[in-house]
């Protein structure tokens, strides 16, 4: 009988995507999707290690599998940025977990699975091959996600990604247009180009040159990217905005904080001011852009002006949503570093003081609490207007019948009782000539 494996996935886009390109490495070595993980021969997690938080759903979600282990002798393997950060101390944590493997290594998934070990060695990136989505993947679905660079250069003080996904690497813009051809073929629609740190995209052309090229593949009608830097936000990307017909007309462009020194402290290497000059910049070429952003609350030292300065920019800026976090310690970050200095007494600066937990909660709950405000009038003022909808599915809730969901041009989700005609259904593989509008009356923040 056919083997099974069950993937869990925790964590960005980038997860997502490496889940799907090890799901198919394990469909290619003859092995097939189990629908829970109870019936599965293995069970693979992707991890997530961006906050601690993150890192415990892994232990607790290991417990859980461990008992799929018992009773089936499932083998069970963890994969992702926990795994590329713990390597062995993983397995002397949770010694039933047969293999680790590194996200450099999602190519070699199915050889693990079958002998077990560790494998989270950096691939060099001159040789570095960017797996090909296998096409078949993605039939009958409206969007998928489309890999444009991995790792990160920038060396934020809180974030572990460059420990955890290593040094920048551009996929050549060739292999992503034939990529995206490819895709288009089956029925997808819409593509966000993926990275974390994706408008430094080097891949023979610029970003924005590339954006160009994505949306010059017939058949594309929507093309969005995630996440950016406002650093490496350049006016021939601003330019898109206003030139490009495909380009959506939303922009994750985080901020994570509205004090310079406290962004100097993180070393994001931008003011509050050159911050806001270049959102000026994309609001004059694409007055409608829906901004999203990401804020840190709590992050060591911060004072309580500093915190005041956070609010005031959310004042500001009229963001359409926001994500934001408590600042969560994670191990080989230069703020981790920091802080184990002040409490070692090494050094001792008020800069770099730990925020106290109720502090950091109460801002948090402060910031959270402005922005939904500022949300729910933004999306106040469309009930009753119109937007167009990709449906991405058809899934017909309990109590709503022929419910459809699908994203807005800005990026909002919508649900809506789709059974006129009009509305294209992306899971029929029909293509629309034209993407279709439905009416908004329900608004969540
Ligand atoms: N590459 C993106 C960037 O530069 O903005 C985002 C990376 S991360 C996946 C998403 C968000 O998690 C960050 O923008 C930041 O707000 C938050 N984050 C990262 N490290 C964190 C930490 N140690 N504690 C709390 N939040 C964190
Ligand atoms: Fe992390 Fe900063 Fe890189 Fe974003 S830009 S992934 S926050 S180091
Ligand atoms: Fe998490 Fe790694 Fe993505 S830390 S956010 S899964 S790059």
């Amino acid at each position: 009988m056919q083997k099974r494996y069950f993937i869990h996935t925790f964590g960005c886009q980038m997860n997502e995507h490496d889940s799907a390109r090890m799901g198919e490495s394990l469909a290619r070595a003859g092995w097939s999707a189990a629908d829970v993980a109870e019936s599965a021969d293995l069970v693979l997690l992707n991890t997530c290690a961006i906050r601690e938080k993150a890192e415990d759903k892994l232990y607790s979600a290991l417990g859980r599998y461990r008992m799929v282990k018992a009773s089936r002798g499932a083998r069970i393997g963890v994969a992702g940025c926990v795994a590329q950060q713990e390597k062995e101390q993983l397995l002397r944590r949770a010694p039933f977990v047969d293999f680790v493997l590194g996200p450099d290594q999602i190519a070699r998934v199915a050889d693990l699975a079958e002998q077990g070990g560790i494998e989270t060695g950096w691939v060099p990136s001159e040789e570095y091959v960017f797996p090909q989505a296998d096409p078949e993947t993605s039939r009958g679905r409206a969007t998928a996600f489309v890999i444009a660079m991995k790792g990160c250069d920038n060396v934020c003080s809180f974030c572990v990604v460059p420990h955890t996904r290593g040094r920048e690497v551009s996929r050549p813009y060739s292999e992503i247009v034939r990529e995206i051809a490819s895709l288009t073929a089956v029925g997808v629609r819409e593509v966000t180009l993926i990275g974390q740190n994706v408008n430094s995209y080097a891949g023979g052309c610029g970003f924005a040159g590339l954006i160009r090229r994505v949306a010059a593949v017939p058949g594309v009608l929507r093309i969005r990217f995630t996440t950016s830097h406002p650093m490496d936000l350049s006016p021939e990307l601003i330019d898109c905005f206003r030139d490009v017909p495909q380009l959506m007309p939303h922009f994750h462009l985080p901020v994570q904080h509205g004090a310079d020194s406290v962004l100097e402290r993180m070393r994001r290497r931008y003011t509050v001011a050159q911050y806001e000059e270049r959102v000026a910049r994309l609001f004059a070429a694409s007055p409608r852009v829906a901004l999203t952003s990401d804020v840190i609350c709590g992050f060591p030292g911060e004072t309580e002006e500093e915190h005041t300065q956070t609010l005031r920019l959310l004042q500001r800026i009229p963001y359409d949503n926001l994500f934001s976090f408590i600042f969560s310690e994670r191990p080989h970050t230069a703020a981790a570093l920091r802080l184990e200095k002040e409490r070692s007494g090494a050094e001792h600066e008020p800069a770099w003081l730990e925020v106290p937990r109720p502090v950091a909660t109460r801002r948090l709950d402060e910031v959270q609490k402005l922005q939904q405000a500022r949300t729910l009038s933004r999306h106040r003022a469309s009930v009753g207007g119109e937007v167009e909808v990709l449906v991405e599915s058809a899934r017909t809730s309990p109590g709503v019948p022929g419910e459809r969901f699908g994203r807005s041009r800005e990026n909002w989700t919508v649900h809506f009782a789709g059974v006129e005609r009009s509305v294209v259904d992306a899971t029929q593989h029909r293509a629309p000539p034209r993407i279709p509008r439905t009416r908004l009356s329900v608004v969540s923040a």
